[in-house]
């Protein structure tokens, strides 16, 4: 490899950083058409609604978060939370809008242990203790008021109507409502929603929502007080603590966004805008990005390509269990972990012939993760960008619904580390940076994300627990390299979170060949049957003045991507 390669297009990054700047200045070309792509067909044509009365990307995204969490209501929800990031095309201003969860006040240390000191997954995972206080409301009443152009009620108009007539219970509403039938059955107002006789429904049955409807509507009139204070806060707390939760009024109505300069690192020329802690996503993404950056990647052969991917991915989630927590309550060494020579060291332990055990590295112990949270891309005809990823955590989140209000709560708690070295939901593990704390927002993977190359812009992100880093770093790495939103979010999937020490891999994604050869190199691979995510993509390819956006063909007829 040629040691000046580096230094050169460490430099070229510059100049396309530069460039970039002036690109996105008022004298930038608009898009010619707009662009959603999200995890439901009802949710990107209430967004395409909003556009079409005048609205621009941020109403959109009001418009389609709101439905999603009326009808995708296993991923994300008014009880749960997310990120925002956001790019104004009038001023360039890039912002994420951290709309996370946190910790209700009464939440301590060692809240999900035992008496012996061992966590006891059930209480973080299941009912209202694993809920921290939600933050998608709030979210959506920030964006409507700080940078949409419509009012918060034309744009939460169309989830309320479905809340109120009901949508059809489909195909991935049915696939994952199977691993959350029991709990859902412990909560009487979840089990009257969301069961037909302490079942699933059967894919076409009408789920109707009157109390979601009016708990909506509460917060189309009044803004934030008509959640987080008011009848509906009174409801939802005593319907918690009665159930054994430890919400009190005064957290609700203590919870507010926090507006966050977004990540910003550089691949090759292209921009990679993303999500700063408390999601672990984007220094994640910027630390493989930094080691790749490193080496002539495009240009190596598929097994050193899948090698070094690996090996990066290895180092990257190490760190994330080791320094990554709220920006608030922790000192995240963000500095040091995205300096260029930092990823020099990081580099400088990787052999190009073999693989480094986990072991080598200290060590956590890990199992995979599953699908659950939601994610939607839009670009608007301005230029606006919209990439939200949003969650309740494990499907239909704690399966606990507060009387008389509709929602459903998240249980976003889990994503703590509820004891240092324990595994979560999705077998990560932390240390004391991401341990529970009052008023603390859990550690995130969610990975909302911009590209902005010389020629492109790109919306890109997908749920998937802690896959959701790796699924978007191979998306990028297919639209840097000139592919197209469907060739992004179809390219199969490898991933690896350092431990357990092994690589998944989606069907297709690396043939036999190339499984015998990583494994001579020392990689376990562990080839799935099964395939994960859901990615919604979409890009402006301003060369060519076109707008182009694709929904993952994993749930397929389920999500849809529409550029008008
Ligand atoms: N609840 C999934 C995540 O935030 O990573």
């Amino acid at each position: 490899m040629n040691p000046t390669t580096p230094a050169l297009r460490y430099a070229f990054a510059l100049l396309a950083c530069l460039w970039i700047g002036s690109a996105w200045s008022n004298e930038a070309p608009k898009p010619p058409k707009a662009g959603i792509a999200s995890a439901n067909l009802l949710a990107t044509d209430a967004g395409h609604q909003i556009l079409a009365a005048g609205g621009n990307a941020f109403d959109a995204a009001v418009a389609v978060a709101a439905v999603l969490g009326v009808v995708e209501p296993e991923s994300s929800g008014f009880g749960g939370g997310g990120f925002f990031l956001l790019r104004r095309a009038s001023d360039g201003k890039t912002v994420m809008v951290d709309a996370r969860e946190k910790a209700p006040m009464a939440a301590t240390r060692d809240m999900y242990l035992d008496e012996n000191g061992e966590a006891v997954a059930g209480r973080s995972r299941n009912g209202p203790l694993a809920a921290g206080i939600p933050g998608q409301p709030a979210g959506l009443v920030h964006l409507a008021e700080n940078y949409g152009r419509l009012p918060l009620a034309q744009s939460l108009a169309p989830a309320i109507k479905l809340a109120a007539e009901g949508f059809p219970f489909g195909k991935k509403n049915h696939a994952l409502i199977g691993f959350r039938v029991d709990i859902l059955a412990q909560s009487p107002a979840a089990a009257a929603v969301f069961l037909r006789d302490g079942q699933a429904p059967e894919i076409g049955t009408m789920i109707v929502q009157p109390d979601l409807a009016r708990t909506l509507q509460a917060l189309a009139d009044q803004g934030n007080a008509g959640f987080y204070a008011g009848e509906v806060a009174k409801t939802m707390v005593a319907g918690v603590r009665a159930a054994g939760g430890i919400w009190t009024e005064q957290d609700l109505a203590d919870y507010r966004v926090v507006e966050r300069a977004p990540m910003v690192t550089q691949y090759q020329d292209y921009q990679v805008i993303t999500a700063p802690p408390p999601s672990s996503g984007g220094v994640a993404l910027a630390t493989i990005f930094n080691i790749l950056n490193g080496y002539e990647y495009e240009n190596l052969s598929p097994l050193l390509q899948n090698h070094l991917l690996i090996e990066a991915m290895r180092r990257a989630y190490r760190d994330r269990a080791i320094y990554l927590g709220d920006p608030d309550f922790v000192q995240v060494p963000t500095e040091m972990l995205l300096h260029p020579h930092y990823a020099a060291g990081l580099r400088a332990s990787i052999r190009l012939d073999r693989a480094t055990p986990s072991d080598a590295l200290p060590g956590i112990e890990t199992e995979p993760g599953g699908t659950d949270t939601t994610h939607f891309s839009i670009i608007d005809r301005d230029g606006n960008l919209v990439a939200a990823t949003l969650s309740v955590n494990l499907p239909y989140g704690s399966a606990f619904m507060a009387p008389d209000t509709g929602i459903l709560l998240n249980n976003e708690m889990d994503d703590f580390s509820a004891k240092a070295g324990t595994p979560n939901a999705y077998g990560l593990v932390g240390e004391d940076a991401n341990a529970v704390g009052p008023g603390k927002r859990p550690l995130s993977s969610m990975t909302p994300t911009f590209l902005v190359g010389p020629d492109r812009t790109a919306v890109i992100g997908t749920p998937g627990g802690s896959r959701i880093i790796t699924m978007v770093l191979l998306g990028a790495l297919t639209l840097i390299d000139g592919g197209s939103a469907a060739d992004a979010v179809a390219r199969p999937r490898i991933h690896h979170q350092y431990k357990p020490d092994a690589v998944s891999t989606e069907p297709g994604a690396i043939d036999a060949d190339g499984v015998a050869a990583l494994s001579e190199m020392g990689h376990v691979v562990s080839p799935n049957e099964r395939t994960w995510g859901n990615m919604h993509v979409v890009v402006w390819d301003r060369a060519d003045d076109r707008v182009d956006a694709a929904s993952d063909p994993r749930w397929e007829g389920v999500g849809k991507a529409e550029v008008k």
